[in-house]
């Protein structure tokens, strides 16, 4: 495994690979690996299983993703452990650029969302969309990858990066992977390692309110105000609700009523730390 800080460098190996007709399998992180990251690394191989294939991984704790500085400055940074990690998973490449390499002074240029940053962390974090995918398109650019994989927690970001990727002609397949959770149920998230045991707990709740809205969808309830009620009634005095919305997979347009797939999408604020989460109904 080979760690690459330059981008130019990181350029020049992903022209050499594509040109020994290799495969490029790329997941970008923001560090701090978790199980999660290694599902996606995991089904990255599986997907090229049988074709000559290199997997490179990126991290990079973007700063113009974050729409708090505190949130930025705590965000954790665990680089040795990620490295001795990804040691384990096959991985070839592992890109780590500096801040000031993405960024250089009076780089201006950014990748603008449509529609679908609207609602949901779009709604409740002006610019975090913007911040998403210019650096996704700048990773694009500099690793040149064949097959990009995404967890579904972000299921949001997935849908702009889907609709980013069609829009600029990138010649990428994006991937989307299940939500990796642990034995209790809680979504894997880098962020969890900022909880408090007593805030860990706390934050099963928004488990158990994904699975009462299956619950009551199965039992054929549709109104998105009585589901809604029973899922605020689990989160309330859990943290602070940052949203809790029923939208349409495929607008990411809230709706009144289920009448085809819809998502249940919930962010709040435990101990100070964002979780988010989500789940297809019915
Ligand atoms: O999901 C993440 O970790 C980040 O948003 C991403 C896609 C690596 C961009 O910084």
């Amino acid at each position: 495994m080979k760690v690459v800080k330059d981008i130019v460098q990181m350029q020049r190996l992903s022209q050499q690979l594509r040109l020994r007709r290799k495969k490029i399998i790329f997941v970008p992180t923001m560090g701090a690996l978790h199980q999660g990251h290694l599902a996606l690394i995991k089904h990255g191989h599986q997907l090229c299983s049988g074709t000559p294939h290199a997997l490179i991984v990126s991290i990079f704790v973007n700063p113009t993703q974050f729409n708090s500085p505190k949130d930025f400055k705590f965000y954790p940074r665990t680089l040795p452990k990620d490295l001795s990690l990804l040691r384990h998973c096959k991985v070839d490449y592992v890109f780590t650029p500096s801040a000031a390499m993405m960024y250089p002074e009076g780089a201006e240029t950014c990748v603008e969302p449509g529609a679908l940053a609207q609602y949901l962390c779009g709604a409740t974090r002006p610019g975090h969309f913007r911040g998403v995918i210019t650096i996704v398109a700048k990773l694009f650019h500099i690793v040149q990858p064949d097959f990009a994989i995404f967890g579904e927690k972000d299921f949001q970001q997935l849908a702009i990066i889907r609709q980013m990727a069609k829009d600029l002609n990138f010649p990428v397949q994006i991937i989307g992977h299940p939500t990796v959770r642990e034995s209790d149920g809680l979504a894997m998230s880098s962020r969890n390692a900022r909880l408090s045991p007593e805030g860990r707990r706390r934050a099963l709740a928004v488990v158990q309110g994904l699975r009462e809205a299956k619950r009551l969808t199965s039992s054929g309830v549709r109104n998105v105000t009585r589901l809604k009620k029973a899922v605020r009634h689990i989160l309330q005095e859990k943290g602070k609700i940052d949203y809790l919305e029923l939208v349409d997979v495929q607008t990411l347009r809230p709706v009144k009523t289920i009448k085809q797939k819809t998502l249940l999408a919930i962010a709040i604020f435990i101990d100070e730390v964002r979780l988010i989460d989500n789940c297809l109904l019915p």
